[in-house]
């Protein structure tokens, strides 16, 4: 439960950062970067994302919210004709020649699965599929499947091959590339994304028998097993892997330990502020970091306090979500990792999309009470951000914020 204490890591901030580690490499050597688009056709739907991000961690969805997961084409028709920052999509090449895929680099899991030749036409769309029939050194791997299961009863399944995947200029022969047979409706809405490409750390797929993961396959190869991410609001973002590129950000890099024996890329927030508020909401919470949602999930209390401090806010219990005025300015929210590691979020970043006229929902929302928050893009985009496995730790930067 939150615990409203003095404002005593506002008084050590004060003081200034302290230099944590410094950048070990040198910018640059043996990096390979990858561009991450905003997907520029969607049109998002806010209640969606938070329904399919609660399944996505098997938080168990408000029944109102529930509709906004299953229904097919609610995402394509909702009143909101710009793009947000619904989700950034990567071109990885898949076979001999390689075959572009558009997939969405996942931080949250650790499967690699793609819409191929395989998977049923209703499903398809007009996606770009994997086929590896076209592909000179794909090899299906015999008695082998995976088989995806969400919270909110959505599932893909299917076959397992072995190909070369090129991510980011490196070629990883070899890597497990899970082909899918049939992607429910809720995986299926979103025509642009045409596969996902998982990055946890300690996961296992859901190949059986057991496979290697991608990034397990990949890591040989790089020079530095790490990978960062600088996504960027409402703008084009890179991923780097193999090394740590030091003009996307500003100042050293602050690393946190990840917990024990973590699966996913675990780190505990150790505090949060709001706007200008005098005090700092101090806590112990274990964190995910996850490129793969779109929102900000923490505890409902922060979230109320949060809220709070936007008056014109309110719950709404039609979307079971935190909704304001359009023209609200949102304050910002600082989260802390330690007393010298703390992470702006300036308020439009919070600013998620509008959902019907001039009622627009916020990228904060709560995590139902499910003991530990969710860091996904809205946070990620405030922040530069390294992933390294070697090191079994995320690390923090500025960067100059658009
Ligand atoms: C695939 O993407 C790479 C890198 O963006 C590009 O150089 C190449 O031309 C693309 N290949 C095809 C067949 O579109
Ligand atoms: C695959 O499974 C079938 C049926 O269980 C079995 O006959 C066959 O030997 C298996 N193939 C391999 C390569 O394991
Ligand atoms: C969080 O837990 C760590 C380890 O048990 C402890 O050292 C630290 O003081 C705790 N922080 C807070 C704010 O409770
Ligand atoms: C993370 O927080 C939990 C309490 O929620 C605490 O038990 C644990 O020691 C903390 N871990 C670290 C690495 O601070
Ligand atoms: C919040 O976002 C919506 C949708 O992008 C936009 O129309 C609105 O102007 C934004 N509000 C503010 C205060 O910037």
């Amino acid at each position: 439960m939150a615990r409203l204490l003095p404002s005593m890591l506002s008084v050590v901030l004060s003081i200034g950062w302290a230099a944590a580690v410094p950048t070990s490499r040198s910018p640059n050597a043996g990096t390979f970067t990858i561009d991450t688009t905003r997907n520029p056709n969607y049109a998002p739907n806010g209640p969606r994302e938070y329904a399919r991000a609660l399944a996505k961690w098997q938080i168990e969805i408000p029944e109102t919210l529930a509709k906004f997961g299953v229904n097919r084409h609610s995402g394509d028709v909702a009143a909101t004709p710009f793009a947000d920052d619904r989700e950034y999509l990567s071109t990885v090449g898949i076979g001999t020649p390689p075959q572009n895929i558009t997939v969405d680099l996942d931080t949250g899991s650790s499967d690699f699965w793609v819409y191929s030749s395989e998977t049923a036409q209703t499903d398809l769309g007009n996606r770009v599929r994997w086929e590896p029939a076209k592909s000179s050194t794909a090899e299906k791997i015999p008695n082998s499947t995976w088989w995806i299961q969400y919270g909110d009863s959505s599932y893909a399944y299917g076959n397992v091959w072995r190909d070369t995947v090129t991510i980011a200029d490196i070629s990883v022969p070899g890597a497990v590339v899970e082909s899918a047979m049939d992607v429910s409706f809720q995986l299926s809405t979103d025509e642009d994304l045409c596969g996902i490409f998982g990055l946890a750390i300690g996961l296992n797929s859901r190949v059986i028998p057991s496979q290697p993961t991608v990034i397990n396959s990949m890591k040989p190869l790089l020079d530095a097993q790490v990978f960062t991410s600088d996504l960027k609001w409402h703008a084009e973002g890179t991923y780097s892997f193999g090394g740590i590129d030091s003009s996307q950000f500003t100042g050293d890099i602050r690393y946190v330990p990840l917990h024990e024996n973590a699966k996913y890329w675990e780190i505990n927030v150790t505090g949060v502020h709001i706007g200008d508020a005098s005090v700092w909401y101090l806590f112990n919470w274990s964190s995910i970091v996850d490129t793969g949602t779109s929102l900000l999930l923490m505890d409902d209390d922060v979230v109320k306090a949060y809220y709070n401090a936007a008056p014109a806010a309110y719950y709404k219990a039609k979307y079971d979500a935190w909704v304001y005025p359009c023209d609200t300015v949102l304050p910002d929210l600082e989260l802390g990792f330690s007393h010298d590691n703390t992470v702006k979020i300036p308020g439009r970043y919070i600013n998620y999309t509008a959902l019907e006229g001039t009622v627009c929902m916020g990228g904060l929302q709560s995590n139902i009470d499910q003991g530990f928050s969710v860091l996904g893009d809205i946070f990620l985009k405030a922040v530069f951000a390294v992933f390294d496995y070697d090191g079994r730790r995320v690390g923090f930067a500025n960067k100059v914020l658009n």
